[in-house]
């Protein structure tokens, strides 16, 4: 394959979405915390080869190239075709020798559909993803059957729809000289007699265009086994990872006299405390190890070590606060936190509430989401003899 070239993604967004008719248009509206535009542009993030074009409604434009990060922001048309010709006029022929072309409006597009759209594009100078339609065709007047159709040379055609660079700037020319507006790319080569070749398109890769549509792409993307594009990890199974992950952590500290009894962010009222580098928040720790645990990251020894003068005595809900950090910053969200205080004492009850309070306010998340427990072993063990304190923690943290 021939790389040496970039490729320009021009994203068509700059619609009204009035078949939807919400008060934004249908790219605006979040899913999950992200607009529907945002999920779709990250499927195109960090391909080192891919630039991203984005047309844009012209009230929308201002700050967008900051927000989206993206190479270019343009305002859009009248027409989808407008759009992406405004935003196609910015591509330099000489840097982009392809032009991908997809709607904002399909967030779902998967590593592979989009690897072989390329492919194509590259071997035949076009590629457009097809569907077969599975349900019979007819053609109807008002609410009357007209005519059933062949259905065998019947497609459905997706985005993005792929085009060499001197291909689809000769279609637009002649379709702007002659005024013909098209429904798609696709159509202006048709009509000039260039070749348009067809890929095996994906029915996931369906276009947000009813109400009905978003509800289906809100349970898709909630659904707990729905699976991302992971650009980051190359895997053999197609760079994709699950959405949902889980993490474990455990951690243990010895009750010795002259320390403070600090769990759970709480200064607890105690005769001895915990012996550690840090405040020895022996089940913030155990949380700390479970979010980095399910991120992939290495445990909290790694993060912060114990022979870092910068930890000594701090207060672990402050590295709470950088955990909370580093899992957004990779697109992750805790879904809830489940921990375990197992010991004789400290009893945990009363300062439960301060616990999840404390918890919740470093990692940003909702009180609910926590959960704390506390048990003892029945005196059996180092715990029953009460010559330290065991927490542990598991957590489920679902990445977008
Ligand atoms: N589009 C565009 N410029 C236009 C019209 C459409 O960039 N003037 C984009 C849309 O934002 C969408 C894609 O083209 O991502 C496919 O169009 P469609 O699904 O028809 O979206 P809308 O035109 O926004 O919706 P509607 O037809 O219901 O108004
Ligand atoms: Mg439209």
């Amino acid at each position: 394959m021939d790389y040496d070239y970039k490729i320009a993604v021009i994203i068509a967004a700059a619609g009204k979405g009035e078949r939807i008719g919400k008060a934004v248009p249908k790219q605006f509206i979040s899913i999950k915390g992200k607009e529907i535009l945002e999920h779709t542009i990250n499927v195109f993030r960090g391909i080192e080869m891919l630039d991203v074009f984005l047309a844009l409604p012209e009230e929308f434009v201002d700050g967008a190239e900051a927000k989206y990060k993206v190479k270019k922001v343009v305002a859009g048309g009248k027409t989808r075709q407008e759009s992406v010709y405004n935003a196609f006029k910015c591509i330099d022929a000489e840097q982009y020798k392809w032009v991908l072309v997809h709607d904002a409006a399909r967030p779902f597009l998967s590593a592979q559909l989009l690897g072989k759209v390329l492919d194509q594009t590259m071997i035949s100078g076009s590629a457009v993803p097809v569907l077969e339609l599975s349900d019979t065709v007819k053609t109807v007047s008002e609410d009357t059957v007209t005519n059933t159709l062949e259905r065998d040379t019947l497609r459905a055609v997706q985005t993005p729809q792929g085009f060499e660079y001197g291909i689809l700037k000769k279609a637009f020319d002649r379709a702007n000289d002659e005024d013909f507006t098209g429904n798609d790319e696709s159509a202006l080569l048709e009509r000039i007699g260039e070749s348009v070749y067809t890929v095996q398109g994906e029915k996931i890769n369906f276009k947000i265009t009813t109400e009905e549509d978003l509800d289906i792409a809100k349970i898709m993307m909630g659904t707990v086994l729905f699976q991302k594009v992971d650009r980051e990890n190359d895997n053999p199974s197609g760079n994709i990872r699950p959405r949902i992950r889980v993490g474990t952590g455990f951690d243990v500290h010895k009750i010795v006299s002259g320390r403070e009894m600090i769990i759970g962010g709480v200064n607890m009222p105690s005769p001895d405390g915990l012996m550690g580098h840090s405040d020895a928040d022996v089940l913030t720790h155990a949380i700390m190890d479970a979010i980095l645990g399910a991120a992939g990251l290495p445990d909290i020894g790694i993060n912060f070590p114990n022979n870092d003068e910068k930890y000594r005595d701090i207060f672990s809900i402050k590295l709470l606060e950088q955990v909370g950090n580093i899992i957004r910053e990779k697109g992750g969200t805790i879904v809830n936190i489940d921990a375990t205080l197992i010991g004789e004492r400290p009893r945990i009850a009363p300062y439960r509430e301060e616990m999840i309070s404390n918890i919740s306010k470093a990692l940003r998340i909702d009180p609910k989401s926590v959960s704390i427990k506390g048990t003892t072993t029945e005196k059996l063990g180092f715990l029953g003899r009460e010559e330290g304190v065991a927490a542990e923690a598991v957590v489920l943290v679902e990445f977008f």
